[in-house]
């Protein structure tokens, strides 16, 4: 990925020169009267509020590219490499749930990795999400039971003794819709049972809406199955951090544009967003020990 521009040998002429690239960009040709050219486009992009966006996981084509990225061991994107999931499963069994079989929610469950390594363990667990990819292959490889479902409209059923909404997921919805899943997760749990968060501490928000924009290509990425030019931006205001991705198809020129957004919250905001629950206690991280940059957890008791 390249990241801004330099222009080496501004000091000497000889090398300074521009040099024409010989090749057309669809989108760059003139526009005729009337027409707007991608670079046209780009040039008028919205930067001012919008409501509020998430990245199009239930879309059925994005998904099955997201899914990718959930499986692959060479990074930590979507989900976390299955040797640190390992690790976050032995917490949760062991200092959770304190080693005795419980029935588990997992909100936003993707491929199952947290649902399935819970059932193995002896839980009986619930995951839900709305990704039609993750949650084909969640029913195909992992165990445990899993429903295709928009948290802020399914069913979540009840009588759970943990529910659970893992990997910063929560800050990426808008607040009046966190606070509506919060108040579905508490009907949903049991009275003493216990809801955990995984949550982006409010610096870790700032920087990601602070970051310089940037840009990359691809031949195959998560925005599409073809050539790719990726134009990303940021911006940071009142708590929000907003991400837009311009995605710009190399052999058409078309532009697509996706967004994201995480809201951050103070630790106060975080209470007060729990405030029908007791016992609230943070933690540094899912394994109870080492610590993650830009995440932490909160437990807390339905009375
Ligand atoms: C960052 S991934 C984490 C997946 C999983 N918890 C893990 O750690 O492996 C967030 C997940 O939330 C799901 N999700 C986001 N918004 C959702 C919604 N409104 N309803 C259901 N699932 C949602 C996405 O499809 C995605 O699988």
């Amino acid at each position: 990925m390249s990241r801004g521009i330099s222009f080496p040998g501004e000091s000497t002429p000889a090398i300074c020169a521009p040099t024409p690239l010989d090749v057309s960009l669809s989108g760059a040709e003139p526009s005729p009267k009337g027409q707007h050219t991608v670079f046209d486009k780009l040039l008028d992009r919205h930067t001012g509020e919008t409501p509020w966006q998430k990245i199009p996981w239930h879309d059925p084509d994005f998904s099955r590219r997201m899914l990718r990225e959930h499986l692959s061991q060479a990074h930590d994107a979507a989900s976390r490499r299955a040797e640190k999931i390992e690790r976050h499963l032995d917490w949760i069994h062991r200092v959770v749930l304190k080693g005795r079989p419980a029935r588990v929610l997992d909100l936003g469950c993707g491929p199952g990795f947290y649902t399935g390594g819970l059932t193995l363990l002896g839980h009986r667990c619930m995951g839900i999400d709305f990704s039609p990819a993750s949650i084909a292959y969640a029913q195909e490889h992992k165990a445990g039971t899993f429903q295709l479902g928009d948290l802020l409209t399914v069913d979540y059923g009840n009588d759970y003794d943990l529910a659970m909404l893992i990997y910063g997921e929560l800050n990426a919805f808008a607040p009046e819709d966190a606070k509506y899943i919060i108040g579905k997760a508490y009907a949903a749990l049991k009275p003493g049972g216990t809801l955990l968060l995984e949550v982006h501490t409010p610096e870790a928000v700032e920087r990601e809406g602070t970051q310089p924009p940037t840009w990359y290509t691809v031949r195959d990425g998560l925005f599409s199955d073809a050539p790719y030019l990726c134009l990303e931006e940021s911006s940071f205001k009142d708590g929000r951090a907003v991400t837009d991705y311009y995605v710009i198809d190399t052999a058409t020129g078309a532009l697509t544009q996706y967004t994201t957004m995480l809201q951050a919250y103070t630790d106060a905001q975080y209470r007060a967003l729990l405030a029908d629950f007791a016992d609230y206690e943070t933690v540094i991280s899912l394994d109870g020990e080492s610590e993650d940059p830009y995440l932490f957890v909160i437990t807390a008791r339905k009375p």
